[in-house]
């Protein structure tokens, strides 16, 4: 259904609204809202920062999909991406991006490297742009978008040829509201505060209330497709496996993954499930979604090669070889000199078989395999397949399995 503003013809409007009320949660999402971190972000940091973000903007960033580095933290798109294209509707804008927008089905407001809690850290650290505040640029881009279409409404022709680009209002109840955060309430204070993972455990339920506290926002400001993902089990993950100080805090497990770190996750994670499933109930006509990212990549990791992928545990693009490819002090797209020599972090010949692109990023590949999961509905709480609610397009997507 492709109808501007105001060109519904009144025979549809009437069918409309006599089973809006029945259909509001069935119906297939036409826009999309993004929060969260790297994990979403496609251009926020980069507007923001201009030529200071430094990796995410060097080769081989953006290589495998876009042929060039595009702002995303992958060697193509992010998992927010293939959603966009499975549902056939553009690439979702970055919130800042003040030239070139498209926001007509939906925006972005994922930024790179913030935490689901609200603390503003030292800009070296990472910036202001925590959940909380992600809701409320929301709140002032609803306010607006609603404000210019009341505006474009009394005007005509030419006048009014930049609502192409504006959010319709129908869609932001109608919207997939997507939200990726957590990964960064581990990493902020394990790699850059120097805390321990004992110190981020006992503290684990204020990254969930965040979560879930924020989500509630998001529903007080009109979302009633919420899909929270969980945080991925960052003990499998290279950067972390090949940081002695982190390693030697854990215990490995018999796949190879650090055990003390998935457990902080996985505490994360039950106590973001129910209280989700609070929420449920609190808001009945809402469809509030746990997507159970930790173990839709926790499979995919151990169980890769029998998935098509040949890597799992070692980044694509790093330096140094070894267990991870991961030399902490070169990272990828960058260069540092290592006892005298200038060492590159570079891209692997193959990024296609590999589930992580740079110690704490998943590939394309990796991606539409997330993607596809949850798109059919695959760990999902409730279960919710936008398989069967629209037709989906899955022609830019990665192989699937064999
Ligand atoms: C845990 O949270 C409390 C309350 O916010 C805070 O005062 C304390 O510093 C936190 N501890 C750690 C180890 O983060
Ligand atoms: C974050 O800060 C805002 C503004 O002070 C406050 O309204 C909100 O409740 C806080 N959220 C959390 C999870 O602490
Ligand atoms: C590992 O931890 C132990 C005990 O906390 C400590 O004595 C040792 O120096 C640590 N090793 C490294 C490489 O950090
Ligand atoms: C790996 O695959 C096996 C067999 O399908 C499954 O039982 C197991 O749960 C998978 N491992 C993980 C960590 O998901
Ligand atoms: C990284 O840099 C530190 C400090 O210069 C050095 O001690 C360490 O050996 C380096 N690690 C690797 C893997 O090169």
């Amino acid at each position: 259904m492709e109808f501007g503003y105001g060109q519904i013809g009144g025979m549809t409007l009437v069918m409309l609204s006599c089973c809006w009320a029945a259909l509001a949660k069935e119906e297939c999402p036409q826009a999309i809202f993004a929060f969260g971190a790297s994990m979403s972000d496609t251009g926020n940091s980069e507007a923001a920062f201009p030529y200071q973000s430094v990796a995410q903007s060097n080769p081989p960033y953006g290589n495998t999909f876009f042929g060039r580095p595009a702002n995303r933290f992958s060697d193509g798109r992010v998992v927010l991406d293939f959603f966009a294209q499975a549902l056939k509707i553009p690439l979702l804008s970055p919130y800042l991006q003040s030239v070139g927008y498209d926001f007509s089905h939906g925006a972005n407001f994922a930024f790179a490297g913030v935490t689901t809690q609200n603390i503003t850290y030292p800009a070296t650290v990472t910036a202001p742009f925590y959940y909380w505040v992600q809701t409320k640029q929301f709140q002032l881009f609803k306010e607006r978008t609603l404000a210019l279409w009341t505006i474009a409404s009394s005007r005509k022709g030419a006048q009014r040829s930049y609502v192409k680009l504006l959010t319709k209002p129908k869609h932001f109840q109608t919207a997939l509201y997507f939200t990726t955060f957590g990964a960064n309430d581990f990493i902020v204070p394990l790699f850059r505060l120097g805390l321990s993972i004992q110190q981020v455990q006992s503290n684990v339920s204020i990254i969930s209330n965040a979560m879930v506290q924020n989500t509630e926002e998001l529903y007080n400001q009109g979302a009633r497709t919420l899909m929270v993902f969980n945080v991925p089990p960052l003990g499998c993950y290279p950067a972390f496996l090949a940081s002695p100080r982190i390693r030697n805090m854990s215990t490995v497990d018999p796949h190879g993954c650090l055990a003390t770190v998935n457990e902080a996750v996985e505490t994360t994670n039950s106590l973001i499930r129910s209280g989700l499933k609070d929420l449920r109930s609190k808001h009945p006509d809402a469809t509030i979604i746990y997507a159970d990212l930790y173990t839709i990549l926790k499979d995919l990791i151990v169980n890769g090669t029998s998935y098509g992928f040949k890597e799992t545990f070692k980044a694509c693009c790093g330096a140094g070889g070894g267990a991870y490819n991961l030399n902490p002090n070169v990272s990828c797209g960058l260069s540092a000199l290592v006892n005298g020599q200038l060492i590159q972090g570079t891209s692997c010949s193959d990024p296609g078989s590999y589930v992580n692109w740079d110690g704490v990023h998943v590939t394309d590949a990796a991606a539409s395999f997330i993607a596809r999961a949850v798109l059919q509905g695959k760990h999902t709480e409730p279960v919710y397949k936008l398989t069967e609610l629209c037709r989906l397009s899955f022609e830019q997507f990665s192989p699937s399995p064999p």
